[in-house]
């Protein structure tokens, strides 16, 4: 696993749209739609309101990609604000004209979210892997909804929150916890390590604690975060704040300041 420890979150934010970017347009350029992994919660925002830039100004093109969420609520109905497939509409895919029907997630609004999980994962195993996966990371070091205790192989599936999660997530329902749906559809542990490159971009004090323990603890599901460590294509982009607990930081900004030149991310 690469952990790339950077001064500022607008830093890491340039680290992850590379990482995108170099999924778009790949030495000899996707052959068939490029598909990639997003993900939503304050982490990843720097990193889209940057792909949006070099949408507009430099022209990099989104027009041959299938996008797919990592999770979502379910209860909402279609169309709230809040669910992830609105929120993910609203900071990315809309500005960088990804045709709504190529932006997919779990159905949070199906009568039925068991089949909708089931569904899901078999969408996601038909499009074929994922090339890149934006990955964030709770306080209590879960991915996707995949809260302490998540199977390490687990597939897409209907999880229950925590109630940390659902009071750390309740700032984005006007601080009403009683609003966050308590049940959520996520792709699983072992769907997510399918995919080809997993960038986890984490900033801030508040993370230190989970980074610290998903990169240099042991490979545990009461760290679900953990299981990257045992992905052959791991990106971990951290700021000062967020990488603050690492151990091993002086050799992670070691290995950064010698990268070879085509070694890329
Ligand atoms: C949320 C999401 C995760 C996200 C994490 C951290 O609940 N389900 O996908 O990575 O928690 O959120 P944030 O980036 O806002 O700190």
């Amino acid at each position: 696993m690469e952990v790339v420890l950077l001064p500022t979150p607008a830093d890491c934010g340039q680290v992850v749209a590379d990482a995108v970017q170099a999924a778009l347009t790949g030495a000899a350029g996707p052959p068939a739609p490029a598909v990639i992994g997003l993900a939503t919660g304050s982490s990843p925002l720097l990193a889209y309101r940057e792909l949006v830039r070099r949408h507009r100004e430099e022209g990099l093109s989104f027009a041959a990609v299938e996008a797919f969420l990592l999770d979502e609520y379910v209860g909402l109905p279609a169309g709230h604000p809040e669910s992830y497939r609105e929120v993910i509409r609203r900071e990315l895919t809309d500005a960088v004209g990804i045709d709504p029907a190529r932006v997919h997630g779990p159905d949070g609004s199906a009568p039925d979210p068991l089949a909708a999980a089931t569904a899901y994962e078999e969408r996601l195993r038909a499009a074929g892997p994922v090339a890149v996966q934006l990955l964030g990371i709770g306080a209590n070091g879960h991915i996707g909804f995949n809260e302490p205790g998540s199977s390490l192989g687990s597939r897409t599936r209907v999880k229950t929150l925590t109630e940390q999660t659902r009071a750390d997530n309740a700032r984005f329902f006007g601080g009403d916890v009683d609003a966050v749906p308590r049940h959520v559809l996520t792709q699983g542990l072992g769907t997510i390590l399918r995919a080809e490159h997993l960038v986890l971009v984490a900033t801030g004090a508040a993370k230190a604690a989970p980074v610290a323990a998903a990169v240099e603890g042991p490979l545990t599901a009461s760290v679900p975060a953990s299981v990257l460590q045992l992905h052959p294509h791991v990106t971990v982009v951290v700021d000062e704040a967020a990488g603050s607990r690492l151990e091993r930081a002086g050799h992670y900004r070691y290995v950064l300041e010698h990268k070879l030149a085509d070694q890329g991310w």
